[in-house]
């Protein structure tokens, strides 16, 4: 099984990508174990290897929409013009980009250890919501996934120390509002396509 995961962007020195070169390693071990008991029906091993595929097939699936979903500084897609429709929906329920970035970063330095802070669209037609997942937690079924967050201290100790509040200011330069758009307008499958791709 190869587990391949879409490129962390260039700039971004943090160090997500070893930690998730080592989780995506577990990860395949665990599926393989899994597969094993699976097929001689071994309960108790199937059950025994669950937190480890929920925890690391989580950091997978996050840190796929996480990367896709950041952008290098002032290029086209880092401009909110590149996400009308998505902007629209943002100023009926916030009034403006502005506030709705104050409620995300307020979300986002209110976790308490590791995590991460999403913007959903919550079932087919919405509304947004903010909000985050504890550890590699995953959002939920019914919601679309339209940008993420890496709130772990790897994702902004090298460069901010313990800076969260600068981090999660700058985070939204380096946002994808084009892949935000793309995946405001679809479905989960959608936003999730690039997982099918990468597997
Ligand atoms: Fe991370």
């Amino acid at each position: 099984m190869l587990l391949n995961r879409p490129s962390r962007p260039p700039s971004w020195s943090c160090t997500t990508a070893s930690t998730t070169t080592l989780t995506s390693q577990t990860l395949i071990k665990a599926l393989h174990a899994h597969a094993e008991a699976t097929k001689v029906t071994d309960l108790p091993a199937i059950v025994a290897l669950e937190p480890a595929i929920k925890f690391n097939a989580g950091g997978h699936i996050n840190h796929s929409l996480f990367w896709t979903n950041l952008t290098p500084q002032k290029s086209p897609e880092a401009s909110p013009d590149s996400a009308p429709k998505l902007h629209e929906a943002i100023r009926q329920q916030w009034g403006d980009r502005k506030t709705f970035q104050q409620k995300f970063n307020e979300q986002l330095l209110g976790i308490q250890g590791s995590g991460w802070g999403w913007l959903v669209r919550q079932g087919t037609t919405g509304p947004l919501v903010i909000v985050t997942t504890k550890d590699q937690d995953i959002v939920g079924k019914d919601q679309v996934p339209i940008f993420g967050v890496d709130m772990w201290e790897h994702a902004y100790y090298l460069q901010y120390l313990n800076g969260k509040a600068a981090y999660d200011e700058n985070i939204w330069t380096v946002i994808n509002w084009k892949t935000a758009e793309e995946r405001y307008l679809g479905g989960n499958a959608d936003a999730f396509k690039v997982l099918k791709a990468a597997i």
